[in-house]
């Protein structure tokens, strides 16, 4: 095992990603953030410098931090921000994980303005095997793009009008391809007036005659993807960091957060060939309605010693005939096909608790009194107590209440399955569970009771893993859970607007080890000279 080091500093550079010039938040200049690679066993050293003039959090999407709860990067849950000017040192072990993860920021939105970079965890475990499964690997980071600054954005969905006349979350504006896009200069939404101008085609080389595993992950602050490659089929491996065993597809959707290897055999045509590569966008799955907007990239077969590089004719394949069918599905994945884990493990044990988070759009109590029109958990939406976390308030005390948090405790199970009804008649939501992996036990129309799950006597066979899920309207999860990882975890919606505005829970597991926890210095030095009393920020 290694200890892998770097230097981040948080800072703005003006970029026109998809033609429109805007500040865009970067990791050492660049954007999306630099690449971090691991294996197995290592421990990641990330020191983290913020330039910017608000505070910053980093999170380390899918790692469980099994010992490390400090460092999982949640304002008000795990962490006090890191204060302008600042600097704290992220240390975690990357414990028995692999696969493909992701990094962000967790304050506000900002995720949203550039803080996103891939974390790839390579492991000799793992079942895939580069030489047999595949020749090579590629990143494919996919995410919808606004025009305005996602405080501009996070500030106006606070308020009564919400932002462009809307409480619920803005779509994008337009939708980027490893941080190129187009978006059309002459009828866009000008936040302010700024140059435009369209980039080239966001493109990718694939080697001719190979198999190229592609690693996608969706980095979005809303929308769920429909990805197709002309002429391509693709064979789905990984689900979050799950390997699954190939499912033949020929458009993968994909929601916030989510990520997915898939397999494509580069053999369908001629070395210098070149393809479309389609993202089709369903922002939340408003109504089963299709929204139309749709981005393109070119994938190229690599020419013979570099022929085809100078080429700048745009490819003429045209889409698969049978997506349209698709369409109309605003469905995760596994609802589609049966994803089976390539590692059989059975169900965990029939859990000793079950728990119910129901989460709902509505009117709830606002810290000072006042009503907030947004999201919930349980009718509470997250106010975040933000230089008191949760974690040192279960830290001090042993246990944590408050009416602005929704939270649900597990003091002594091993097991336990947590229900996810999603309330909404018309929002579909990406549910996210830090802390731990968590197994889908069952999904289904409408909602449930405690109760009714526990009638239901769930025990299936290699059930599927991950740590995001599609719950579309109406519907409900039930996630089976190990409780072996003491601390206080966040769940929440991964459209970052909804997260921003309060659509967040803890968990909170094992209380009396949380009590044995130590602080790190520099962490202790982020909450100091801030009043506790100084109340939710909201
Ligand atoms: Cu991807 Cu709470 O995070």
């Amino acid at each position: 095992p290694q200890v892998r080091e770097f230097n981040f500093e948080i800072g703005t550079a003006a970029a026109n990603p998809d033609g429109y010039t805007r500040q865009v938040y970067t990791i050492n200049g660049q954007f999306p953030a630099p690449l971090i690679e691991a294996n197995t066993g290592d421990t990641i050293v990330a020191h983290v410098k913020n330039s910017l003039p608000d505070g910053q959090t980093i999170h380390w999407h899918g790692i469980t931090q099994n010992g490390s709860n400090h460092m999982d990067g949640v304002p008000g849950v795990t962490q006090c921000p890191i204060p302008p000017g600042g600097t704290f040192t992220y240390k975690f072990e990357i414990i028995e994980q692999y696969g493909t993860y992701w990094y962000h920021s967790h304050f506000g939105n900002t995720m949203a303005d550039g803080i996103v970079g891939p974390l790839i965890i390579h492991s000799k475990d793992e079942p895939l095997k580069r030489g047999q499964d595949y020749d090579e690997e590629r990143i494919l980071i996919v995410t919808d793009w606004m025009h305005d600054q996602s405080a501009d954005v996070v500030k106006a969905l606070k308020s009564p009008e919400g932002f462009r006349g809307s409480p619920a979350a803005p779509r994008g504006d337009s939708i980027l391809i490893n941080g190129i896009g187009q978006t059309n200069c002459s009828s866009i939404h000008y936040p302010k007036d700024a140059a435009c101008e369209p980039p080239a085609w966001s493109e990718m080389t694939l080697p001719a005659n190979k198999k190229v595993r592609i690693r996608i992950i969706n980095s979005a602050a809303h929308t769920l993807f429909r990805i197709s490659l002309d002429e391509h089929e693709f064979d789905v491996v990984e689900a979050d960091t799950d390997p699954i065993n190939a499912v033949t597809i020929r458009e993968l959707p994909i929601a916030p957060a989510q990520r997915y290897s898939i397999i494509v055999s580069t053999d369908v045509g001629e070395p210098g060939d070149k393809y479309w590569l389609r993202l089709h966008a369903a922002i939340g799955c408003l109504d089963g309605v299709m929204d139309p907007q749709t981005a393109q990239g070119i994938i190229r077969y690599a020419g013979e010693d570099g022929a085809g590089q100078n080429d700048t004719s745009e490819p003429t394949t045209q889409p698969w005939d049978d997506l349209a069918a698709m369409d109309a599905e605003c469905r995760d994945l596994d609802e589609l096909y049966e994803l089976h884990p390539m590692e059989v493990i059975d169900a965990y044990e029939t859990p000793s608790e079950t728990r119910v988070l129901s989460s709902q759009f509505g009117t709830f109590l606002g810290a000072k009194g006042q009503n907030i029109t947004g999201f919930a958990f349980n009718n509470v939406t997250f106010q975040n107590q933000i230089y008191n976390p949760v974690l040192s308030q279960v830290e001090k005390e042993g246990n944590f209440s408050s009416p602005y948090v929704a939270s649900i405790e597990f003091t002594t199970s091993s097991y336990a399955d947590i229900v996810i009804n999603n309330l909404d008649g018309f929002l579909s939501h990406p549910y996210h569970l830090h802390g731990n992996e968590f197994q889908l036990i069952a999904r289904g129309d409408g909602n449930v009771t405690a109760e009714e799950v526990e009638a239901m006597g769930l025990q299936i066979a290699n059930p599927l893993r991950r740590d995001t899920i599609f719950i579309p309207a109406n519907t409900y999860a039930v996630l089976r859970v190990k409780m072996d990882n003491p601390g206080v975890w966040a769940v929440h919606c991964h459209i970052g607007w909804h997260l921003a505005v309060g659509k967040l829970a803890t968990i909170i597991v094992r209380p009396d080890d949380i009590r044995n926890f130590e602080q790190p210095d520099d962490w202790k030095g982020l909450c100091t000279g801030h009043p506790d009393e100084e109340g939710p920020a909201r």
